[in-house]
């Protein structure tokens, strides 16, 4: 497994009655990263969690939080977001309307700055910013819910965004977002993804040393990208 590749359990599964402890649990298994979904009931049809929980989350962890933004009008939230605790903060490429504004604006709050693509969307809508970019986060899933099956064509958008980036020299983060398990975790490494989320294939399982260590051995045993 390279130093880059990073495994980012999606706090969308957890038991929320105890999402603190959730949160440590699979920090103590080794998660690099903190998935945190935000969604808004108008981008997705469905609602989830927002600045507060976040904001108490930054408090009972030291792992990087990535919030993704499913929401519509996210500049007018972004800089709560960074405020409240947030590294990296991921918005969607259907509704922002000026990709390298908001990158700047994110760095500007000191945040990553990452855009979104859905499974409906070219990766042409975000590859020309890439420059400006720190992450791109490929969706696998239409979003709105955890546990849904991983689609299939996102491996083909994986190989065309990392054989992209080589070509013009970007080691951009590529995060692989949707129905992400450990019988599909190495054919994303393969295709080009280095940030793994995953919600129910993490949260769904009794053991998370046991499954986060699992993932690893995947990820690093891989064929790499071969584009
Ligand atoms: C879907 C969210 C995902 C979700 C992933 O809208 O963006 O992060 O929690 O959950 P799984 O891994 O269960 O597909
Ligand atoms: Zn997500």
């Amino acid at each position: 497994m390279d130093r880059d590749d990073k495994i980012a359990p999606s706090i969308l599964s957890a038991d929320f009655a105890r999402l603190g402890d959730e949160v440590a649990r699979v920090e103590r298994a080794g998660a690099d990263l903190i998935h945190f979904d935000v969604m808004d009931g108008h981008f997705v049809p469905n609602l989830s969690i927002g600045i507060p929980v976040l904001e108490s989350l930054r408090k009972v962890t030291r792992l990087p939080l990535d919030a993704h933004l499913m929401i519509e009008n996210p500049e007018k939230y972004v800089e709560a977001f960074v405020k409240a605790g947030a590294n990296s903060v991921s918005v969607h490429a259907e509704v922002c309307k000026d990709i390298p504004m908001m990158a700047k604006r994110l760095h500007d709050l000191g945040a990553r700055a990452s855009i979104g693509i859905n499974p409906e969307t070219d990766v042409q809508r975000v590859l020309p910013f890439a420059e400006h970019l720190d992450m791109i986060l490929i969706m696998s899933v239409h979003p709105g819910f955890g546990g849904q099956e991983f689609i299939p064509a996102s491996l083909q958008k994986l190989r065309e965004v990392r054989r992209e980036l080589m070509r013009r020299g970007l080691a951009l983060d590529v995060e692989i977002d949707g129905g992400i398990k450990s019988d599909n975790i190495a054919d994303v490494k393969s295709a080009g993804a280095n940030v793994f989320v995953s919600g129910s294939g993490i949260f769904g399982k009794p053991d998370y040393n046991k499954i986060i260590a699992g993932m690893r051995d995947l990820i690093a045993r891989a064929q790499p990208a071969n584009s």
